[in-house]
């Protein structure tokens, strides 16, 4: 079932259109990421279902109901880690969590014991009483996610929370999503890079320029491909003996360096490519297998690189 429904957004700001009708869906319990390059529309969309924002046209359903005519009290279902870090920074991480907890509606000993619960998540229960600003960017980050899921919602959007964040806490950051979808948490998750949508998500959408492009599993988006591998054989004398028979297995196009093979569907990585390449004894470095990524989806998709 879906949680959440985004129906025809279109949001401007000051005539420049920053969703144009967006759709899609996210269903109850799913990693969903949100895909796109800076100023795709991301951060908006984020804003228009936590209510900060008003869509200009369309409407967002929040398991099936209008959240443009909900209390905001729904906003108790949701938690927001925004962008761009909300902490006090000269207190500590405990005095944080005490502040934004008392934005809630939450009995004192029911919040303590939520402190002490996504301290732990979080791993920062040994660093409670140290001041913010002295915190690392990942820890800042934790923490940050820490006060925005004290009231335990059951939709969790998180925007680009690995920028500016080192390598060991970005992977702590994935583990307490992936242990709090695991919960049955919905995670929304929005980033810029590509291998975390393809590490982490279940589902995704694909924005640029305010709209969407493409949504569904992985394996949904990679099918938008023609080709989902191909071979590269560097030229050698070893290669020319090969290209021969590698013909009927494929489109065979060459530049000055190597052959590349686009295996047809039926060949697609079989053992019967590997077999050409056993018996005629290809060196492995001659080799190369590149897997099709949603950077080619997006570059298909758009003429333009995600990175870029
Ligand atoms: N408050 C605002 N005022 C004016 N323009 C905005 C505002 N917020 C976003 N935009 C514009 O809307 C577009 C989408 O921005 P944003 O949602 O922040 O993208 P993303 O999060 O994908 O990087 C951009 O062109 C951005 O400049
Ligand atoms: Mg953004």
């Amino acid at each position: 079932m879906a949680i959440l429904e985004i129906k025809n957004v279109v949001k401007t700001f000051n005539g420049i259109t920053a969703l144009d009708k967006v759709n899609f869906e996210i269903k109850e319990g799913e990693f969903f990421g949100l895909l796109g390059p800076n100023g795709a529309g991301k951060s908006t969309i984020m804003n228009c279902i936590v209510g900060y924002l008003k869509p200009d046209e369309g409407k967002i359903l929040l398991e099936g109901n209008d959240i443009g005519n909900l209390d905001l009290s729904y906003r108790m279902n949701i938690g927001y880690v925004p962008q761009e870090i909300a902490l006090y920074q000269e207190l500590s991480a405990l005095q944080n969590l005490k502040i934004f907890g008392g934005f809630y509606n939450i009995s004192k000993n029911k919040l303590n014991e939520r402190i002490l619960s996504v301290l732990k998540l979080v791993q920062l229960e040994d660093r409670k009483n140290d001041v913010v600003k002295n915190f690392s960017g990942g820890m800042k980050r934790r923490l940050n996610l820490a006060v925005s899921i004290l009231h335990d919602p059951k939709i969790i959007l998180c925007d680009e929370p690995t920028v500016g964040v080192d390598p060991q806490s970005r992977n702590a950051i994935f583990e307490m999503l992936n242990e709090l979808n695991n919960y049955g948490k919905t995670i929304v998750y929005t980033t810029h890079y590509m291998e975390e949508a393809e590490r982490l998500c279940s589902r995704l959408a694909i924005i640029d320029y305010g709209k969407i492009i493409a949504e569904g599993s992985l394996g949904d988006l990679l099918s938008l491909l023609e080709k989902r591998e191909t071979i590269k054989i560097r030229k050698a004398i070893e290669s020319e003996m090969l290209v021969g028979s590698l013909k009927n297995l494929g489109v065979l196009t060459e530049t000055d360096f190597y052959y590349e093979l686009i295996p047809k569907s039926k060949y697609e990585m079989n053992s019967q490519i590997f077999s050409e390449l056993e018996k005629f004894k290809l060196p492995s470095h001659l080799l190369e297998l590149s897997r099709a990524s949603l950077e080619d989806v997006f570059l298909t998709l758009t003429g333009r690189r995600l990175r870029d």
